[in-house]
């Protein structure tokens, strides 16, 4: 009988939890992940790589380009004429998916980490059951064991998700046709990422938010500059309103909704809904309970450095606190497990970047002016616009700038915020810069290539001490 003693166990196969098999599988611990995949499927990498991440970029980027096909080829001189084949744009979705699922099983082998397919269950300290797809159970013993379960999207009263007119994530990720008209719900990142997907494929997109601003959490004058941008793709907005219900029937969905200040109702045909309001974190069936865990009020584990209320059994990913993203699962992973292993686990919560994946893209990473503002914190600001970099200018992408926030006193750098084209690539500079506590003057004194977009970081730093050359 194979031995089933474990130095971790670890539950949940997402990025989360993968990382964390493979740095204990390093670190020569005995390591087993339990995964049960999304929706009984037999993959690893959990929502990031099958109904995430993976899937929402693969879309975006083709879509872009689809677009730009479409829009802006004839421009700089290349007459075609695209056609939508979105069976094959599903498909080459759904290759890439597969091929990444399947490099987090090569790795699983390479580190060491015993696989488990199944619903992972703590069954009491340094217990776990795992119940297979045919109800045989296996149990595990650890000496730890870490919660990577994730999350699920959140549901709202009145809006039953069926994935077949009323959709969630996942139902948009795989929509068959392109709808005539997608009413959004939620005008976060991903309502913005997956309508502007639909946007561009040719649906009429209409957003819904409950607040009197787009994307919560991004800096204020970025998320205007954003919010006009989108509009600008015709993108409509219906910001300050209320979703009271939604009716769906073969065809489409009636939804009604009214502003939150007051005032008369309206109704909305849509051929589609995606409702993005959020999402929840998973500890459905996890057996919290067999080893005292209470999740707060809003189902989150709570933790200290990665360690729960129960002795040797940690929490990581979408299911604790903080943002809901995989490279902040990833980063928690690595800690978590170093710390089990005896060594010095650190995540620098202040220094997790964000990015919308859409056109144009928006990244940021550190305080906001409005969070600076609240603290009373003195500091600078500087500024560069696409429209003064040459190689925005070259490519005709001058959309969007960048802002760079630094401390009055030390100049150190405390927040940066760009929207543009490609500024996904460009916000790890700024994570460097600020992980060696740099001042904003040591950005404006780094030579960086020209022509390059990253210009405008350097040029915008330059715009703290107020001597931007190029604008
Ligand atoms: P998950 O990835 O949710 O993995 C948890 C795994 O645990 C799942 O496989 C689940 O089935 C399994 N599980 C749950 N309970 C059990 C159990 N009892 N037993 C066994 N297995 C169990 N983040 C980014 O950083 N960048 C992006 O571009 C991005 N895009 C996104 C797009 C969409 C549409 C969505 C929905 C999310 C996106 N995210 C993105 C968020 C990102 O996917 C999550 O933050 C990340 O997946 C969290 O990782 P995790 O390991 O904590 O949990
Ligand atoms: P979100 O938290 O980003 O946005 C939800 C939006 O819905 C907010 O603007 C909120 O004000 C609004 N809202 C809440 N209740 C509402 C209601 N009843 N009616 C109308 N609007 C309402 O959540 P979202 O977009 O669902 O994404 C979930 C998580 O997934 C995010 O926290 C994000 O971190 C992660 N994600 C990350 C991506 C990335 O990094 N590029 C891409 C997609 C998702």
């Amino acid at each position: 009988m194979a031995d089933t003693t474990y130095d971790v166990v670890i539950i949940g196969g997402g990025p989360g939890g993968y990382n964390a098999a493979i740095r204990a599988g390093q670190l020569g611990l005995r390591v087993a992940c339990v995964d049960k995949g999304i929706d009984g499927g037999g993959t690893l990498g959990g929502t990031c790589l099958n109904v995430g991440c993976m899937p929402s970029k693969a879309l975006l980027h083709a879509s872009e380009l689809y677009e730009l096909a479409t829009r802006d080829f004839a421009g700089i001189g290349i007459d075609v004429a695209p056609k939508l084949n979105l069976k094959q744009m599903q498909a080459q979705k759904a290759e890439s998916v597969g091929q990444l699922t399947k490099g987090i099983e090569f790795l699983f082998k390479k580190n060491k980490v015993d696989r488990y397919q199944g619903a992972g269950k703590i069954a009491g300290p340094g217990k776990v059951e795992v119940t297979g797809a045919d109800g045989a159970v296996a149990s595990l013993a650890a000496k730890d064991i870490v919660i990577a379960t994730g999350s699920l999207p959140s549901g709202l009263p009145g809006v039953e998700v069926d994935n077949r007119r009323i959709l969630d994530s996942t139902g948009a990720l795989s929509l068959p046709e392109v709808p005539g008209h997608l009413v959004v719900i939620g005008a976060g990142i991903i309502g913005l990422e997956l309508g502007s997907v639909w946007r561009r494929l040719g649906a009429k997109v209409t957003v819904v938010e409950f607040l009197d601003r787009i994307t919560p959490g991004m800096d204020a004058e970025v998320a205007k500059a954003f919010q006009r941008a989108l509009a600008k793709q015709g993108m409509d907005f219906k910001l300050g309103a209320k979703v009271t219900g939604a009716k769906a029937s073969k065809k489409g969905v009636s939804l009604t909704c009214e502003p939150v200040a007051g005032g008369a109702a309206e109704t909305i045909e849509a051929d589609y809904v995606l409702l993005a309001i959020g999402r929840r974190p998973y500890t459905d069936g996890l057996g919290l309970e067999s080893v005292g865990i209470t999740p707060d009020k809003r189902g989150f584990i709570e933790t200290d450095h990665w360690k729960t209320s129960a002795p040797g059994v940690w929490a990581i990913g979408d299911v604790t606190h903080g943002p809901m993203l995989a490279h902040k699962a990833e980063e928690e992973a690595v800690a978590c497990i170093e710390t089990i292993a005896g060594k010095a686990g650190h995540v620098n919560y202040g220094i997790i970047p964000s990015v919308v994946y859409t056109y144009p893209e928006v990244a940021w990473v550190g305080k906001t002016e409005e969070e600076l503002k609240a603290e009373g914190r003195a500091y600078k600001a500087g500024r560069f616009p696409f429209t003064a970099n040459s190689r925005a200018r070259i490519n005709h992408e001058t959309d969007g700038f960048v802002k760079v926030l630094a401390d009055a006193a030390t100049d150190e750098v405390l927040g940066a915020h760009l929207i543009g084209p490609s500024v996904s690539e460009m916000i790890g500079e700024y994570c460097v810069a600020m992980e060696f506590r740099a001042a904003s003057e040591d950005v404006a004194r780094t030579c960086h290539p020209h022509p390059t977009r990253s210009e405008a970081l350097r040029q915008a730093a330059m715009g703290v001490e107020g001597w931007t050359m190029q604008a």
